[in-house]
């Protein structure tokens, strides 16, 4: 792509947020979690979103993703606005142009690890690629466990099973909540090993929360917040660079 960031809406975004805001509760309560965040993920890019526990990363991608409402703003999802979608609508674009990857990683109990991959296809009624499936099981290595359910698979390979089932349905983006929070660092590794092939192979677009300067540091870029703002933005980041910016948060989670 040559695209640069000074050019205006015409750089292919996957995602982009607009001075989106995202208020909880009223008065003296009252949590201001996003402050008027602007961001754009572009596509084929691999996004790290880091800071403070607190600063607003999960509200964020909850909001980009359409899994939450905003107060104020606006969010696209390529050319979609999502402010202008009705609940149907929103439930569509979600399965259709989006996968997921949870801590949690949401998996079916009774079905098997293949059932599981292809479960947002059958839902949509939409036929797998076969040979795409193929590719992606081969890529995560779940050849041999296809037939096993959840819990006679280790927590590495549920996960696996979860990015498999992101990448499967070629969503137009992937956003990740802290994807490999759960995983020791071999099985961590592989998981982002995966993920940043799919963007450098396939053109795949990552959004990922992650506390580990380490995992960040397998992104093209890493995006700061603090206090529900964008405090800065890291390209090409090591785990170095990214554990040095980290430090300069305090204690309070704001930026110095
Ligand atoms: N349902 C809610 N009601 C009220 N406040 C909320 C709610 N959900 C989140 N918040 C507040 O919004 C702010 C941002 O929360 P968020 O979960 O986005 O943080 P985070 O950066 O993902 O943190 P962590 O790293 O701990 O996961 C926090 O102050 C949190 O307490
Ligand atoms: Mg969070």
């Amino acid at each position: 792509m040559t695209t640069t960031s000074l050019a205006g809406p015409t750089v292919t975004a996957a995602a982009r947020a607009t001075d989106l805001s995202k208020i909880y509760g009223q008065g003296e309560t009252q949590v201001v979690a996003l402050d008027r965040v602007s961001v754009e993920f572009r596509q084929a890019e691999f996004t790290a979103i880091m800071g403070p526990s607190g600063s607003g990363k999960s509200t964020l991608m909850h909001c980009v993703a359409g899994l939450d409402t905003f107060s104020s703003g606006s969010v696209r999802i390529g050319d979609t606005e999502l402010g202008s979608l009705k609940d149907k609508q929103l439930t569509k674009l979600r399965r259709d142009k989006i996968g997921f990857i949870f801590q949690a990683f949401n998996l079916l109990p009774t079905l098997t690890a293949l059932e599981n991959i292809t479960l947002p296809m059958d839902i949509a009624g939409r036929k797998p690629d076969k040979q795409w499936v193929e590719n992606v099981i081969q890529m995560v290595g779940l050849s041999g466990r296809l037939g096993h359910r959840p819990a006679q698979l280790s927590g590495g390979q549920q996960q696996r099973v979860a990015v498999a089932r992101a990448l499967a349905s070629q969503p137009d983006i992937i956003f990740g909540d802290e994807p490999t929070g759960n995983l020791d660092s071999r099985s961590g590794a592989e998981v982002l090993g995966f993920l940043r092939n799919s963007v450098r192979e396939l053109g795949q677009t990552v959004v990922m929360v992650t506390h580990d300067p380490v995992a960040a540091a397998y992104a093209d870029r890493v995006v700061f917040l603090a206090d529900g703002r964008i405090v800065d933005e890291m390209h090409a980041p090591t785990a170095d660079s990214v554990l040095d910016r980290m430090k300069r948060f305090d204690a309070k989670g704001r930026t110095s």
